[in-house]
C-alpha cells in the first residue's frame, strides 16, 4: 500500500511568497528569504528583442539617409560599411557598426546577422569620374549628367553580382524571421531567465503535486509529480508578473516549440497583475518524445477562474500581457476531465516561446536601378535612354550584373522587394513617388524618398516579392499614395 503524502505548508508559503501574493508577508525584513531559502527570484522586467535592421552600404548617398531615418524612428540598426574609421566620420560615433565587403566571403561572419530581421542593402560598384578629368569639366555626377564615367575598385561582376549573392547567402542562411518574436528562447537561457518562473501546484489547494521548471541542455523541463490526493490533481509553472507587462498586439498568438509525454497541457495568458485573476487558456496535445509546433491564437483563447470559463470576461487584451503559466490538470474547463490525465510522473520539454505574426514582411530590400533589362532590347532606342544604359559596355555590364544580382534574391528564398529607382538626386523633394513595372520608366527619384520607401516597405507584406521602378518626375502623380500603388503591382 503507497504511503499517504501529508499536505506541506512550507511550499504552499513558498508558493505565496514567490508570487508575491501576500505582500506584507514579503515586507517584513527577512521573511522572505526565511521562505525561500536559496530559490533564486529574477524580476522579469525584461523585454524580447525586437530585430535589428541590417544596412549594407551605409557610408552611401542612399545608405546613409537610410540609417538616418532608422535611428530618428528608434529602430536597432547595424551598419555594414567597408571602413569604421571613415563611416564614424559620416555616421558618427553612436552605432552598431560592421566592418566587412561583401565581395570577400571571409568577412561575412554570422555575427553580421545577429538578431537581424530584415537587410536593406544600398551597396553599388564604386564609378569615379575618368582619370584626367578636370573638376571645371562638366562631368559625371551621379547618373544625371552623361559624362566619362570608369569603374572603380572592383568590376561590377564582383560587387553587384557576386557580392550581393554573398550577402544573401548569409542573410539566407542566419535571418531571423521578424514575424517571429522570441520572448522566453530556452536554448540559451540563463538561470536569471529560468527563475522567472516559478512552480504553483494544487499545493496552494492543499494537494500533495509538485513541479518545477529545470535548465537541461539546451531547453527547459517542466517536469514532477502530479497527484490526485488531497482532491488534488494540477501542476504548473507560472512567470512572476512582468514589468512593464508585454505589448503583443502586432502579433496574432503564442508559439510554442515543446516535446511532451502524450500528455494534454494547457497554456495561459494573463490580462492583470492579480495572482487569482482571470487566466486565458488553451489547452494542447503532445505525442511522446516528438517535437512539436504548437501555435496558440489570441483568438482562440477561452477565458477561465479556477478552471471554470467565464462567459462575461473582458475581451482577451493582446497589448497588456502580464504572465504566462504552463499547467497540466486532471481538469479541462468546467468540471470536464482531461481525456488523457494519468497520475505519476510527467515530462514537457521546452524550446522556444515567441510571439507570432501572420504578417510576413520582407526580409531583403535591394535597391538595384531602373534600365537593368534594357541592354539588348530590340524595343528600345538606347539613344534616348538614360546614361547607364547608354554607357552599359563602358561601365563594365554594370546592369545586366544587377539584374544578376537580382536573380540571386529571387532565388534565395528570401522574402524581398527590388526598388530599382531613376536617376538618382539630392534633391529634398520627397513628394509624388511613382511605381512601375516592366522597366521603361525613366526620370528621377531623390535618394531621401528612396530613404524613407525602405522604411515603410519593412512593414510591408503587400511589397513581398515585388520588383518595380521608381521615379518622381512629370508622371502626373503628387499624392502620396505609395501604399495603394504598391498593392496594384504584380508579384515576380
Ligand atoms: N546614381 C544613380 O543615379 C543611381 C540610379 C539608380 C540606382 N542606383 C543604385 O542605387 C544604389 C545606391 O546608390 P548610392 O548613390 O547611394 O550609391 P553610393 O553612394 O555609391 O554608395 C554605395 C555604397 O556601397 C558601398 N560598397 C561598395 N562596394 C562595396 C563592397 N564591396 N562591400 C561593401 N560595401 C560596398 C560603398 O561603400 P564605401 O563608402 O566604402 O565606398 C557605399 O557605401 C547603388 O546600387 C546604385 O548603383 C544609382
Amino acid at each position: 500500500m503507497t504511503q499517504k503524502q501529508s499536505w506541506e505548508i512550507s511550499r504552499f508559503l513558498k508558493t505565496l511568497s514567490y508570487f508575491d501574493v501576500i505582500p506584507f508577508l514579503n515586507n517584513i525584513p527577512g521573511v522572505k528569504q526565511m521562505i525561500l531559502g536559496n530559490q533564486r527570484l529574477s524580476n522579469p522586467s525584461f523585454l524580447p528583442s525586437t530585430g535589428t535592421i541590417l544596412v549594407a552600404g551605409a557610408t552611401g548617398g542612399v545608405g546613409k539617409r537610410v540609417v538616418k531615418q532608422l535611428q530618428q524612428q528608434n529602430d536597432p540598426v547595424r551598419a555594414f560599411v567597408r571602413s569604421i574609421e571613415r563611416a564614424r566620420s559620416i555616421l558618427g560615433e553612436n552605432l552598431d557598426f560592421y566592418e566587412g565587403d561583401i565581395t570577400i566571403p571571409d568577412s561575412l561572419k554570422p555575427e553580421l546577422m545577429e538578431n537581424v530581421t530584415a537587410v536593406i542593402c544600398c551597396t553599388g560598384t564604386r564609378i569615379e569620374p575618368v582619370e584626367g578629368d578636370t573638376p571645371n569639366r562638366d562631368k559625371y555626377y551621379q547618373g544625371v549628367k552623361f559624362y566619362e564615367p570608369e569603374v572603380a575598385e572592383s568590376t561590377p561582376e564582383v560587387v553587384e553580382y557576386k557580392g550581393i549573392k554573398n550577402l544573401v547567402q548569409l542573410a539566407s542562411e542566419y535571418i531571423q524571421d521578424a514575424s517571429y518574436l522570441p520572448i522566453f528562447d530556452f536554448t540559451q537561457a540563463t538561470e536569471e531567465v529560468k527563475a522567472i518562473w516559478g512552480a504553483l501546484d494544487d499545493v496552494v489547494m492543499g494537494g500533495v503535486s509538485a513541479s518545477g521548471l529545470y535548465l537541461e541542455g539546451q531547453k527547459a523541463v517542466f517536469s514532477g509529480n502530479v497527484s490526485t490526493e488531497n482532491n488534488g490533481g494540477f501542476v504548473s509553472v507560472r512567470t512572476r508578473n512582468f514589468d512593464p507587462h508585454l505589448d503583443l498586439s502586432e502579433y496574432e498568438g503564442i508559439y510554442l516549440r515543446v516535446k511532451g509525454d502524450g500528455n494534454r497541457y494547457k497554456f495561459f495568458l494573463r490580462c492583470d497583475s492579480r495572482w487569482d485573476g482571470i487566466g486565458y487558456a488553451y489547452s494542447f496535445d503532445t505525442q511522446k518524445d516528438t517535437w512539436l509546433d504548437v501555435y496558440v491564437p489570441f483568438s482562440e483563447l477561452v477565458p477561465v477562474f479556477r478552471a471554470k470559463t467565464v462567459e462575461d470576461a473582458e475581451p482577451f487584451n493582446q497589448s497588456h500581457i502580464n504572465s504566462m503559466q504552463l499547467m497540466l490538470s486532471k481538469f479541462e474547463y468546467d468540471k470536464q476531465l482531461n481525456p488523457y490525465f494519468q497520475p505519476g510522473q510527467f515530462r514537457l520539454e521546452v524550446e522556444q516561446i515567441q510571439a507570432y505574426s501572420g504578417q510576413k514582411t520582407p526580409q531583403f530590400i535591394m535597391i538595384s536601378s531602373a534600365g537593368v533589362t534594357r541592354p539588348g532590347r530590340s524595343d528600345i532606342n538606347v539613344s534616348d535612354q538614360p546614361p547607364a544604359v547608354q554607357m552599359n559596355d563602358q561601365l563594365g555590364n554594370i546592369l545586366d550584373w544587377k539584374l544578376a544580382g537580382e536573380n540571386s534574391i529571387r532565388e534565395s528564398g528570401l522574402r524581398y522587394t527590388i526598388i530599382r529607382p531613376c536617376a538618382l538626386t539630392e534633391e529634398k523633394e520627397t513628394e509624388g513617388l511613382y511605381f512601375e513595372q516592366g522597366d521603361n520608366l525613366k526620370g528621377q527619384v531623390s535618394r531621401d524618398t528612396i530613404a524613407s520607401l525602405c522604411l515603410k516597405l519593412l512593414k510591408s507584406p503587400e511589397a513581398v516579392n515585388k520588383t518595380f521602378e521608381a521615379a518622381q518626375t512629370s508622371q502626373g502623380n503628387t499624392s502620396d499614395n505609395w501604399h495603394e500603388q504598391l498593392s496594384k503591382l504584380e508579384a515576380d
